[in-house]
């Protein structure tokens, strides 16, 4: 039998707890693979937005979502400059999901069933074909649905101020002039729609190493994250030297 030769990070936890630049900065340290499973909800939300359909019309984004990736819609793959690339009928709409609108978007339509089964193969995938001798995956059910036998779970979080200062300093930098308090009433009630959900919901697994980053740089997170690789997975850590 073939063996599973890639090592498996799963990184969970809620949004804005530094997750998608700790998770890229982890895979870097080791040549990893990263693969940004939000980026894929966030794509197949901008896909219904553009095609007019609702995103509470539940059984119309099943069936959207799991046509856009029969047809190979959605595409992922590694990128030197992002750590990955994900395209949508061919264009590369990295920018074009980081909106606040598609956040929303995109914590809507994770919550269908059918949405999550239409792209749970295509996480799979990625990792089993793509060869890498490691994956850092970054989500919110990795650990607990995508990757249940991850060699390594990381559930990182913080409290709902300090992601929402994070979130609020990462808008205006772009030049947003939305206000820290709606900043933190969106970071709450994702949270709240995220952990709320019936499947799939945001949990922390039981064998995850618990990360909080409240009033830690992200220098200091990172730094802890490689360090636990190192302890666990020496083998694919050793191969990056
Ligand atoms: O991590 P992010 O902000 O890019 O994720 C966008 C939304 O996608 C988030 O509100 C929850 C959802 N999501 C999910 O349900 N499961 C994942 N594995 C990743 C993201």
């Amino acid at each position: 039998m073939h063996r599973q030769t890639t090592a498996v990070v799963a990184m969970d936890g809620p949004a804005g707890a530094g997750k998608s630049t700790v998770a890229r900065r982890v895979a870097q340290a080791f040549g990893f693979t990263l693969l940004d499973t939000g980026a894929l909800y966030r794509t197949v939300a901008l896909a219904a937005l553009r095609a007019a359909v609702d995103w509470a019309d539940v059984a119309a984004m099943s069936r959207f979502a799991e046509a856009l990736v029969a047809r190979r819609g959605v595409e992922i793959e590694p990128s030197e400059a992002s750590g990955m690339r994900v395209r949508l009928d061919g264009e590369d709409v990295g920018e074009a999901i980081r909106t606040p609108e598609i956040s929303m978007g995109a914590s809507q339509v994770s919550a269908i069933p059918g949405v999550r089964a239409a792209l749970l193969d295509l996480q799979r995938d990625f990792v089993r074909l793509g060869r890498a001798r490691g994956v850092v995956c970054e989500g919110r059910d990795i650990g607990t649905v995508v990757f249940p036998e991850a060699d390594l779970k990381v559930f990182l979080t913080a409290s709902v101020d300090a992601r929402a200062d994070r979130r609020h300093r990462e808008l205006a930098g772009k030049g947003s002039d939305v206000t820290f308090e709606s900043t933190r009433a969106e970071v709450a009630q994702r949270d709240a729609q995220d952990e709320g959900r019936s499947i799939a919901p945001l949990r922390r697994a039981a064998d995850a190493a618990l990360v909080d980053s409240t009033g830690l740089d992200l220098d200091a997170v990172v730094a802890a994250i490689v360090e636990l690789v190192r302890a666990r997975l020496p083998a694919a850590a050793e191969g990056a030297r």
